[in-house]
């Protein structure tokens, strides 16, 4: 037997993300539910968020997205050989939404699989992506998140409406002479596993709000760390700390507990809304559109939710 030439490390090489253009306002939902713009503001911190229309799916923002990050790589579709899509909101089971994206992308016969470790999912795919690389399974990987919570969510339902949105975001993962992803730490608590749930295909999400805000902000400041140790990095050299977009108090707890008091914190729920396994690409390819991070620093992944699952890395920003 022989094990192929193995790349010292994976990195992300480009980011892309996609965004549906109807934004809906917190004044907007105030039409519709007995809610305000000061309760979403102060208690999950979101002013507006974007929903996809009836007729865009989970798999054409996928498409979208990903073909973004791929054109910022550089890299023509044949030199992909693994797509993976994370999400938790496709409206059928089978097919999966990355063979089908693969195709619409001109990407020929890739390894193809999604991953639903809900919003987690995007730092789950990473870690594999970056260990395919690593151990010559694949030589560069499409890695999306995208999700359409808003088929998802009751639209009559106060406590969950206001949180969730659409949207995707994508990284293209190759590899490299310095390693550019650092060791993911991941896990999981399935004795809360009923802490967010979509029963069947005929339920609604539904989410005991307080048991998620209490784990959120006790058991993951810890994992934010070890991803920094493991990765033989100081939190205060960390260029941005990009979480979950779940909720902004949640947000800003861990950034505090976590101390990089130089890392520009990612706040891209404020104008996003929670969009699941799609935030955490979509915040970090926005905050590069916008200049908020350069080029080369480096920053804190760190995903949870439903599951409940978790899992986090330090990463070069490409
Ligand atoms: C969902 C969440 C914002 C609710 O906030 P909370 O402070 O826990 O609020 P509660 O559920 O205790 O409800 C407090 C009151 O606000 C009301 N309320 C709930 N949603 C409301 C809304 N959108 N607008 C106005 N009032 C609302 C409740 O009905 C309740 O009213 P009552 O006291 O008359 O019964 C909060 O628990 C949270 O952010 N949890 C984490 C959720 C999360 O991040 N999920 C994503 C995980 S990936």
């Amino acid at each position: 037997m022989r094990i192929p030439d193995i790349a010292p490390g994976g990195r992300v090489l480009a980011l892309g993300h996609y965004q549906p253009p109807n934004i809906v306002t917190n004044d907007d939902l105030t039409k519709t539910m007995d809610t305000s713009d000061e309760w979403i503001q102060s208690r999950v911190g979101i002013q507006q968020r974007r929903v996809a229309g009836k007729e865009e799916s989970v798999e054409d923002m996928a498409t979208i997205a990903g073909g973004k990050a791929l054109a910022a790589s550089g890299l023509s579709p044949d030199e992909v050989d693994l797509v993976i899509v994370a999400t938790c909101t496709l409206e059928s089971q089978i097919p999966n939404a990355s063979a089908v994206v693969a195709h619409r992308l001109g990407i020929n016969s890739p390894g193809a699989f999604d991953v639903n470790a809900a919003c987690a999912g995007f730092c789950y795919a990473l870690a594999t992506a970056s260990a395919a690389v690593r151990a010559g399974s694949a030589r560069n990987v499409l890695v999306i998140g995208a999700e359409k919570l808003s088929q998802w969510v009751d639209w009559t339902d106060r406590s969950t409406a206001v949180i969730f949105a659409d949207g995707a975001g994508a990284a293209v993962v190759g590899p490299s002479d310095t390693p550019g992803i650092g060791p993911v730490v991941w896990g999981s608590a399935g004795d809360k596993s009923e802490a967010i749930s979509i029963e069947d295909r005929t339920s609604f999400l539904y989410q005991e709000g307080q048991t998620v805000f209490r784990w959120a902000t006790t058991a993951l400041h810890p994992v934010a760390l070890e991803a920094c140790s493991r990765a033989g990095v100081d939190p205060s050299e960390l260029a941005a700390f990009v979480p979950h977009q779940a909720n902004l108090r949640i947000i800003e707890a861990i950034a505090r507990k976590l101390g990089a008091d130089k890392a520009v914190v990612a706040r891209d729920i404020v104008t996003a809304g929670n969009t699941s396994a799609a935030s955490i690409p979509l915040a970090l390819s926005r905050m590069l559109e916008r200049g908020e991070v350069r080029s080369g620093g480096l920053a804190l992944v760190l995903g949870f939710g439903a599951g409940l699952t978790y899992a986090g890395q330090v990463i070069e920003i490409p």
